[in-house]
């Protein structure tokens, strides 16, 4: 088969790496892709935006694509699926109705109110005198999230008062109409993506991800500086209370209310000092970096999973296998990254770590003159699979060691937490 992932971030490099081990797959084409894409064999890029959906129906076309997989929360947020498939193209991801799960906290919220499942006591409000009154009442800390899709900039956790009525101000200053402010909840975070046809619904396997630049855990949120998966936070226990109590209910809720779920369903959990996992928010696509993290592990050829879930024929997949051990990938992102940084830098040294049994997704880069350049924040994951975390971490250490690029930086303490 041939398959067409829309995307160019790191997660998309993956996901092209992960259909081309399949035995069935022959040829992936990558819209617009990156530097990682464009040197991976039978991978082409084609230059379509991922919001030119009739570009993309046309590549479909004209490369006789069997499936397309839509990486990134825009184009599914847009209506890609509907589009593609009011065309008869079988698509990987959510249609335009669904993507609303990540698009609107204050649809997720609903949702997950009605579903029962575990998450924080919240409130939704469209002007800022109510959602002050709450915060008062309520007390600090509280979070505070823009309802929309924000770029990772839309949540607040807010250790006082104060600062949680400035973010009110401040949200709906840069135009958000409404807002959910919502109880804060102690725990570890862990990331379960899982596939879903609408009716049945597979985790994959539990992964973390570090979210700030910093060592330590500290500095600017980022779009995430390294993952791991099996995460071991998320025991057989609680996945089982994921799976039961939040995962199941929020795809019947779904197909109750006529909503036909196709893709992943990525739930941000928060597992409690007692063990108890609560649903943060829901994401509408795979997470980057965690599946960097993930699909290494996966042994099941994922085309078959992401066709079973666009035929609607998850039930009769057989078991999703793994191989064992654990992965650890480190993300290697441009000096001054997540504010301003520079771009076009050589890079080098990635054969290098390959060689060092490394698998290195390319994430803001590009090919120019038949170099590597950056081309953007987070440049690259560097993923080994090791049979434990200390054998993991080493190995992904010395691979990204061999890689260089100006003012390249990446944090030394990914899987601190369970080192
Ligand atoms: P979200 O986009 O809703 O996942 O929020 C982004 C980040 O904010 C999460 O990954 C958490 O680190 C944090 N966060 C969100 N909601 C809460 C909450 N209710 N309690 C504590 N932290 C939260
Ligand atoms: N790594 C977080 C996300 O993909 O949203």
């Amino acid at each position: 088969m041939k398959a067409l992932v829309v995307g160019n971030g790191g997660r998309e490099h993956a996901l092209a790496w992960a259909l081309l081990r399949s035995p069935n797959v022959e040829q992936v084409f990558c819209t617009p892709g990156n530097g990682g894409t464009a040197s991976t064999q039978n991978c082409q890029n084609l230059p379509i935006k991922v919001d030119d959906f009739a570009a993309i129906a046309q590549a479909v076309a004209d490369n006789s694509i069997d499936l397309v997989v839509v990486g990134p929360e825009l184009p599914l947020s847009l209506g890609i699926t509907d589009y593609l498939q009011q065309r008869n193209i079988k698509v990987f991801g959510p249609n335009k109705e669904s993507a609303q799960i990540e698009a609107s906290k204050s649809w997720a919220k609903a949702l997950m109110q009605e579903a029962g499942v575990p998450t924080a006591e919240s409130e939704t409000f469209t002007e800022a005198q109510a959602a002050i009154a709450y915060i008062q009442q309520q007390g600090a800390p509280i979070v505070v999230k823009a309802d929309g899709l924000a770029a990772g900039k839309g949540v607040i956790v807010a250790t006082t008062e104060a600062e949680a009525c400035a973010a009110v101000e401040e949200l709906f200053t840069q135009g958000f109409s409404k807002l959910v402010v919502e109880e804060f909840l102690e725990g570890e975070e862990v990331s379960v993506l899982a596939l879903t046809d609408g009716i049945t619904i597979r985790p994959l396997l539990p992964a973390q991800d570090h979210k700030r630049i910093g060592e330590g855990d500290t500095g600017k949120n980022t779009g995430g500086m390294g993952a791991y998966a099996d995460a071991p936070i998320a025991t057989p226990a609680i996945m089982q209370q994921i799976e039961q109590e939040i995962l199941q209910p929020t795809i019947a809720t779904l197909r109750k209310r006529g909503i036909d779920y196709r893709g992943v369903l990525y739930a941000g959990l928060m597992i409690t000092p007692e063990g108890k996992a609560k649903i943060l928010e829901f994401n509408c696509r795979f997470g980057d970096p965690e599946t960097q993290a993930v699909l290494p592990l996966l042994e099941t050829p994922l085309d078959s999973l992401l066709l079973a879930c666009a035929e609607q024929k998850l039930a009769q997949h057989p078991p999703i296998k793994w191989q064992d051990g654990i992965a650890v990938c480190v993300v290697a992102a441009s000096g001054g990254y997540p504010d301003a940084y520079e771009k076009g830098k050589v890079i080098t040294g990635i054969e290098k770590a390959e060689d060092k049994d490394a698998i290195v997704f390319q994430a803001g880069t590009k090919l120019e003159d038949g170099k590597v350049v950056t081309d953007g924040g987070r440049v690259l994951g560097v993923t080994a699979v090791g049979k434990d975390f200390s054998s993991a971490i080493a190995q992904v250490y010395s691979a990204i060691e061999c890689i260089e690029f100006e003012k390249m930086y990446y944090r030394r303490d990914i899987g601190h937490r369970v080192r």
